[in-house]
C-alpha cells in the first residue's frame, strides 16, 4: 500500500526552489559529473538510468564517475592550512563516516533493503566513496579506503565546481580542476591551482547536502528551505555567517593576512566515538555547543496573581525560536529532542506538578519510554516524528509514510496552557521553574541501536529558563 500523500508533492516545491537558486548563481552551475543525475549522460550503460531524471535521490552513478585515488587526504592540506585542518578534524564533517549512530542506522537500512539502497545514506556523508564506486550493495565500512573514511574531507567541498540541485548531494565534483574557495585573489600555493568561486559564500553550497529527501520523496531535513523563508535570508545572512564565524589571520604560511572562516562547524552534536577526539577536545566541543544553544530559544511563563489551595493554576508558557536562520530545531529533527520542562513546588519543597521529567532510563515519558509510556500527558516537545502507514510512530525514515513536525519556524513562537492542580494542603507560595531542554539523541534510541554504552556521554543542554512565584490564598473556611 502506498500511503505517502504529503510526501509525494513536496519534492516538486524543492525542485522549484533549486531552479530559482541556480538561476541566481548563474555561471557557477556546471553540468553534474554523475551524468545520469540529469539524464544527459552520453556514455553507454547497461544499467537503467533513474526513472526520474531530475529527482534521483540515490545520487546513483551508473558507473563510478571519479576515482577516490584522485583526492588528497586532509592531512596533506593540513601541512600548510594548519588551523583549518585542526578545526575540520574535530568537526561533524570529519565525523560523518566515523559516527557510530550513522553506521548503525546504515546497517539497519542495509538489512531492510538487502543492500539495494546502500548509496542513499552514503551520498552526502561521503560523496567521494559513493561516486567512486566503493559503496557497492552490502559494502562494509571496514573495506572503505582511508580517503572515504575521512567523510566530508577538504576536497569533498573544495573540488566542487557547481551545483546540480540544492538537495541530496547536489554537488558537481571535479577532481581535476583547481582548488576552489572564497578568496578571489589567492596567493600562489605551490601545491594546488586556486580559483575564487562565489558559490562558497552561498547558503546553497550547504543546502546541497543539508536538504535531505528520502528515496520516495519524503522530506527529512530542510534547513536550506527553511532559511529561504527566514528573516536571515531577507537581510542577507547565510549559513556561513552563523556557522563559520570569521577570524583574522593567515590561511597558510607566507599568505597575506585576511578574514578567515572557522571550519569547526559548531552545531548540536558532540562526538561519541572515543577514537575520534580526546576527552579534552570533546569537553571543548560540548562547551561550544552549549554556547550556540544558549539563548536559541526564548521562554516566558505567566500565571495568575494568586491561587487558592485546592484550586487550579493556569500557566501560559511561550517558547520562541530566536534562531532567525531556520526552524528550532532543524536538520535531523527526528533524532533530536527539544522539550519543555515545568516543575511546580510548594513552600515545603514538595513537587505538586511536573512535566518534561525523565524516567529512570533517562527517557522522556512518551510513547517510547520503556518504564512509563504515556506517563507525561502534558509533555510539550518540538521536533519531528515519523509515522508508518498504520498511523503508528516509527523510528526509521525508510519505514515511514509521513513525517510530522512541531519544530518552530524562524521568527515564530508557540504558546501552551498548562493546568496545574494545587493540593488543598499546599503551603504557599507555589514556585514554578521552567526550562527549554535539548539533547542530540535520546537514550532509548541509543539502546535500540546497541549503543547503550554511550548514554552517559549525551548531555542535556538548557536553551532558556524562567521562574515564577505565585502566592497561595488561604482556603475559604
Ligand atoms: C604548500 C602549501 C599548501 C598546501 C599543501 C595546500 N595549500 Fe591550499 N593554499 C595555500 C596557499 C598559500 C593559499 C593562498 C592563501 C591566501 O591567498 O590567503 C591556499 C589557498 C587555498 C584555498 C583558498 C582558495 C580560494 O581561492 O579561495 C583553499 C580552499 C585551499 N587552499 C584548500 C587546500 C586544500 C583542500 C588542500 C589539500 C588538498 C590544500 N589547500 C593544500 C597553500 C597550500
Ligand atoms: C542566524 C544564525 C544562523 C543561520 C543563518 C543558520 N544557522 Fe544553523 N544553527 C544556528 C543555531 C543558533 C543553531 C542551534 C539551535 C538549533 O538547532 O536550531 C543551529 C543549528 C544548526 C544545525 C544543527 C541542528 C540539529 O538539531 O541537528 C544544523 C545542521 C544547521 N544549523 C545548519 C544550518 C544551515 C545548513 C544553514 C543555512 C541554510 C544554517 N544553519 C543557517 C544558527 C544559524
Ligand atoms: C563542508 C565543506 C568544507 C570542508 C569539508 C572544508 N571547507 Fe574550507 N571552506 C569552506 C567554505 C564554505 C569556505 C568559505 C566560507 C566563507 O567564505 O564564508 C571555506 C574556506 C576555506 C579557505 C579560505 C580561507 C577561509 O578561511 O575563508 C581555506 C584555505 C580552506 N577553506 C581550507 C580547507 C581545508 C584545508 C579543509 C580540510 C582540512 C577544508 N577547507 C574543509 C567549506 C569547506
Ligand atoms: C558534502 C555534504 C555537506 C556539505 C557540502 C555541508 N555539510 Fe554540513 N554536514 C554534513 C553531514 C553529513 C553532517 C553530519 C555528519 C555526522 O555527524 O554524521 C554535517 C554536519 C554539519 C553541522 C553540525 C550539525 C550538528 O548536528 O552538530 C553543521 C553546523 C554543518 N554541517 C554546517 C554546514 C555548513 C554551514 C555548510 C556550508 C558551508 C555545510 N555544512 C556543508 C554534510 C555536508
Ligand atoms: C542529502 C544528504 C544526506 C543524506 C542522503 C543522508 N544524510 Fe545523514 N546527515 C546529513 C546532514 C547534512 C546531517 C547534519 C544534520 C544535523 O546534524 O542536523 C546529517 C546527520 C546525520 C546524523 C546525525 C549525526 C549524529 O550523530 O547526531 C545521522 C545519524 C545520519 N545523518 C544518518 C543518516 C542515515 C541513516 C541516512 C540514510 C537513511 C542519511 N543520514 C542520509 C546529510 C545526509
Amino acid at each position: 500500500m502506498s500511503a505517502r500523500p504529503a510526501g509525494l508533492r513536496r519534492p516538486l516545491v524543492v525542485v522549484a526552489l533549486a531552479l530559482v537558486t541556480l538561476g541566481a548563481l548563474g555561471g557557477a552551475c556546471a553540468q553534474p559529473e554523475d551524468g545520469p543525475v540529469d539524464g544527459s549522460a552520453d556514455g553507454a550503460s547497461d544499467v537503467d538510468p533513474p526513472s526520474d531524471p531530475v529527482h534521483d535521490p540515490l545520487s546513483r552513478p551508473v558507473t563510478p564517475t571519479l576515482s577516490p585515488a584522485d583526492f588528497h587526504s586532509a592531512t596533506r592540506c593540513g601541512a600548510c592550512h594548519v588551523q583549518h585542518y585542526a578545526e575540520w578534524s574535530r568537526s561533524s564533517h570529519a565525523y560523518a563516516v566515523v559516527d557510530p549512530v550513522f553506521r548503525k542506522l546504515v546497517a539497519i537500512r542495509q538489512a531492510d533493503f538487502e543492500g539495494a539502497q546502500d548509496q542513499f545514506c552514503m551520498q552526502c556523508h561521503t560523496a567521494i566513496g559513493t561516486r567512486g564506486g566503493e559503496v557497492v550493495p552490502n559494502f562494509r565500512f571496514e573495506d572503505l579506503s582511508p580517503i572515504v573514511q575521512e567523510g566530508i574531507t577538504c576536497e569533498a567541498c573544495h573540488r566542487v565546481s557547481g551545483l546540480a540541485r540544492v538537495y541530496n548531494a547536489g554537488h558537481v565534483l571535479d577532481p581535476s580542476g583547481p582548488i576552489r574557495g572564497p578568496i578571489e585573489d589567492p596567493a600562489e600555493s605551490g601545491f594546488h591551482a586556486s580559483e575564487g568561486s562565489p558559490l562558497f559564500r552561498d547558503s546553497a553550497f550547504c543546502g546541497a547536502c543539508h536538504d535531505v529527501l528520502e528515496v520516495d520523496g519524503l522530506p527529512l531535513e530542510r534547513p536550506y528551505a527553511e532559511w529561504l523563508a527566514s528573516p536571515a535570508y531577507a537581510d542577507g545572512r547565510t549559513c556561513q555567517d552563523c556557522h563559520m564565524p570569521t577570524y583574522f589571520g593567515q590561511a597558510a604560511p607566507l599568505a597575506p593576512e585576511r578574514d578567515l572562516h572557522s571550519h569547526a562547524w559548531v552545531g548540536v552534536d558532540v562526538p561519541l566515538e572515543p577514537s575520534f577526539a580526546t576527552p579534552d577536545v570533546v569537553a571543548a566541543i560540548r562547551e561550544e555547543v552549549a554556547a550556540l544553544l544558549d539563548g536559541a530559544a526564548g521562554l516566558t511563563v505567566t500565571g495568575p496573581a494568586e491561587v487558592r489551595a485546592g484550586g487550579q493554576l493556569d500557566l501560559l508558557v511561550t517558547v520562541t525560536n530566536r534562531v532567525d536562520g531556520h526552524s528550532l530545531p532543524t536538520g535531523s529533527t527526528f533524532l533530536r529532542q527539544l522539550w519543555l520542562e515545568v516543575v511546580a513546588s510548594d513552600a515545603s519543597g514538595r513537587i505538586v506538578y511536573e512535566t518534561g521529567g525523565l524516567d529512570a532510563n533517562g527517557d522522556l515519558r512518551n510513547y517510547w519510554s520503556e518504564l512509563d509510556p504515556f506517563g507525561d500527558p502534558d509533555l510539550v516537545s518540538f521536533g519531528s516524528n515519523f509515522v508508518n502507514d498504520r498511523g503508528e510512530p516509527e523510528l526509521f525514515s525508510w519505514r515511514a509514510a509521513l513525517h510530522t513536525s512541531t519544530a518552530i519556524p524562524p521568527g515564530y513562537a508557540r504558546t501552551v496552557t498548562l493546568f496545574v492542580p494545587v493540593p488543598g494542603d499546599a503551603t504557599g507560595p507555589i514556585t514554578i521553574a521552567a526550562r527549554v531542554r535539548f539533547r542530540s539523541v535520546p537514550p532509548f534510541l541509543l539502546r535500540k541501536l546497541d549503543l547503550g554504552r554511550f548514554v552517559p556521554d549525551v548531555s542535556v543542554f538548557d536553551l532558556a529558563s524562567a521562574a515564577l512565584t505565585i502566592p497561595v490564598a488561604s482556603a475559604p473556611r
